[in-house]
């Protein structure tokens, strides 16, 4: 074969396939992350790297990797990637949008919908034998008539207002700047702040960068409402974890529903699994079957057109997708 290949984790049968068909693979088969130590013997030859597990691509990586064309990652989410460094050494580095953004706005929705209607609370009750005559589960609330907060209104936080209004929510959203098509998402843009204190449910779908870190913290969860149900599907390190934790367990805020967590995965002794007003699930966001091979294949489309020097489908850095 013409290139070698890097992946640093599990891959989809198909897309390792794909890669096969025109590359050498090495591939890291530890369960645990490899640290740069287990792959620099890989990457000094190679043309291709394939991020499959969440490691720090950085500059100390790409020094290690001095032939590289091009970075493919089966995630919209790129905050492990140096993506100056990248277009510093003119590395296109390609993601997966767009082939997303149903499924993960499915499971922000469902999350939303499932921590309201206390389905999962339901359900542990019924398998406890909780089932009596004259017992009762605690109520939940609606969500018609209620306002959605969206902070992060791109592809997929449209298509989460889309669900919310279909149940009846009204919707505002914040984002840096407002959208120019706002009128057609039926959503309203408003003030972070107003935001905070004016929404029932909100739901976070900003991508973690320098300025999003810890955007939810003491002060945040102090301007929402007593009643409001908050919602992370987009990156842990967007919330200050004990400062949820103390708004939780002050009741300050009435519950929270995850599907990513700082830190991931979530220890098993982690104080937050003690909550009774909380429901998280392992960062499924995008995790359907259908949904997971088109992200691994649009991955390995990427790859395969970086290492012949072709523009990438999806680029991020697309000053670099050129050659
Ligand atoms: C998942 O979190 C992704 O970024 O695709
Ligand atoms: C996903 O494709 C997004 O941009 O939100």
């Amino acid at each position: 074969e013409k290139y070698k290949v890097v992946i640093t984790g599990r891959v989809l049968p198909a897309a390792l396939a794909a890669l096969e068909t025109q590359c050498q693979v090495y591939r890291w088969e530890q369960p645990t992350a490899p640290t740069l130590a287990d792959l620099s013997g890989w990457l000094k030859d190679a043309d291709g790297l394939f991020v499959s597990t969440n490691i720090a691509v950085n500059e100390q990586l790409l020094a290690a990797a001095p032939r590289l064309k091009v970075i493919a990652q089966p995630a919209v989410g790129y905050d492990n990637i140096d993506i100056a460094a990248c277009t510093s050494r003119k590395i296109p580095f390609g993601n997966t949008p767009g082939v997303l953004v149903e499924t993960t706005a499915d499971l922000a929705f469902g999350l939303l919908l499932t921590a309201a209607r206390r389905i999962h609370e339901g359900w542990d009750w019924v398998r406890a034998g909780k089932w009596q005559p004259g017992a009762q589960l605690p109520y939940g609330v609606d969500l018609y008539g209620k306002t959605l907060g969206i902070v992060g209104m791109g592809a997929i936080g449209s298509a989460v207002a889309r669900r919310g209004q279909a149940s009846g929510m009204k919707v505002i959203y914040n984002n840096r700047t407002p959208r120019a098509d706002q009128a057609d998402l039926k959503a309203e843009y408003c003030t972070f702040d107003q935001l905070l204190s004016e929404a029932d449910f909100i739901v976070v779908l900003t991508p973690l960068t320098p300025e999003s870190r810890g955007m939810f913290g003491a002060n945040e969860f102090a301007k929402m409402k007593p009643t409001a149900y908050f919602i992370n599907a987009a990156r842990g390190a967007v919330v200050d974890t004990q400062a949820l934790y103390n708004a939780l367990q002050a009741k300050q805020i009435a519950y929270a529903a995850l599907d990513v967590t700082d830190p991931e995965p979530l220890p098993a002794d982690h104080p937050l699994l003690q909550l009774p007003n909380i429901l998280i699930v392992p960062h499924i966001g995008s995790a359907t079957t259908e949904t997971r091979n088109r992200m691994a294949l649009l991955a390995a489309e990427n790859l395969l057109l970086g290492v012949e020097g072709k523009p990438l489908v999806t680029c991020v850095n697309t000053e670099v997708n050129y050659r």
